[in-house]
């Protein structure tokens, strides 16, 4: 019932029952997300950092299901890099409780554990079936953060504009559409370098030096993943102060995703965060017209960015958590 399914030979009657599949999950989940296309859905699979690897598997009823347009039963896909793996374990909400995901993971699992992973980590949706799922297998929660929403319907461009010019002198701030100039590359990677001790599992590496950077962006556009870049630059050194990062992935472009937002300790308190996340808000406006929404993440002690948030209209929205395990444990647990 379950096979290693690969993204990068698979045919579009596949990739379309994987995002049926993906599609019946979010709308029980996360109503209120927009559902997945398939316009670079390939490519978002299929494409991941140098130094990483994903594998995926599909759980059909009888083989062959899938190439024929008959429902999915549910997928999973293993990120593979350092000695983590992260997993994305989805099953149908019509076929449920039936110990699909179970066997999903458990392969998922042996796969790690085969190639010599330590660890597993998984994001988990608050208040969805997958806290129960992930708890009953023995999965530990190490970090959690809150979703935001923005939608820019709500948002007072005007009073918008008072923040966005609201920065501290001494400071420029600037858009790149082109993607990252060189010159900048460098002090971007070492302001990129602060929120590596947030305490996050880092199942998004950062990235933090200027190869890993031109690397991650043209990963990012591989996958179908457009970055938007606004910084606050230091007049006087140069230096980058503080830098926001949003995408807008071809898979949803409705809603776009808030990555990074960092300010340097030394410049905080000069009203940067505010004035970057401002302007970026004005550049997606007139860059990307069908764009609705804007989501973001952060957790809960980080008040000064909460508050940022909540002035530029973001509504929380949902719980997410990091939950993980070591991977001879779960073995242990998981039938072999
Ligand atoms: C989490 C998920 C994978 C579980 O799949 P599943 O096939 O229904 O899970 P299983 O049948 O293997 O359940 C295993 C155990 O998990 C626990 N569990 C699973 N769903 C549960 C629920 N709704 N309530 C309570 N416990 C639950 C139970 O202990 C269950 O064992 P049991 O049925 O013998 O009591 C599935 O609900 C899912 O796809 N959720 C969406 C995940 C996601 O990534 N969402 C984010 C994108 S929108």
């Amino acid at each position: 019932m379950v096979r290693e399914w690969d993204p990068r030979s698979s045919s579009a009657a596949e990739l379309e029952s994987i995002l049926l599949c993906l599609n019946g999950v979010i709308a029980v989940d996360l109503p209120d997300d927009p559902p997945w296309q398939v316009t670079s859905f390939r490519e978002y699979l299929a494409v991941t950092m140098p130094g990483e690897r994903r594998v995926c598997w599909v759980a059909e009823e009888n083989p062959g299901d899938m190439e024929a347009g008959k429902p999915l039963l549910g997928h999973a896909n293993i990120l593979l890099f350092g000695d983590i793996g992260v997993v994305e374990v989805l099953v149908h909400p019509r076929a449920r409780r039936g110990h699909v995901g179970t066997t999903l993971l458990e392969t998922a699992t042996l796969r790690a554990y085969d190639e010599g992973f330590s660890s597993i980590g998984v994001e988990v949706v608050g208040d969805t079936p997958a806290v129960q799922f992930y708890e009953s297998l023995g999965f530990r929660c190490a970090f959690l953060e809150m979703r935001s929403v923005l939608q820019l319907s709500d948002v007072d461009w005007l009073v918008l504009g008072e923040m966005a010019r609201g920065i501290g002198s001494g400071y420029r701030v600037d858009y790149y559409p082109d993607g990252l100039p060189d010159e900048v590359l460098e002090t971007y990677a070492v302001a990129k370098q602060v929120v590596r001790d947030d305490g996050d599992l880092e199942l998004h590496p950062s990235s933090y030096d200027a190869e890993r950077l031109r690397a991650s962006v043209s990963t990012l556009a591989a996958r179908g993943m457009k970055p938007y870049i606004v910084v606050a630059i230091h007049e006087r050194t140069g230096s980058v102060a503080g830098l926001t990062e949003v995408v807008v992935p071809a898979t949803h472009p409705t809603r776009a995703d808030q990555y990074d937002t960092i300010v340097v300790p030394e410049h905080r308190g000069y009203g940067i965060g505010r004035a970057i996340k401002a302007r970026m808000l004005f550049e997606l406006r007139s860059a990307e017209p069908s764009l609705r929404e804007v989501q973001t993440w952060n957790a809960p002690e980080n008040e000064s960015m909460l508050k940022v948030n909540s002035e530029l209209g973001f509504k929380p929205d949902r719980e997410w958590r990091e939950y993980e395990a070591e991977v001879p444990y779960l073995v242990s647990r998981l039938k072999r």
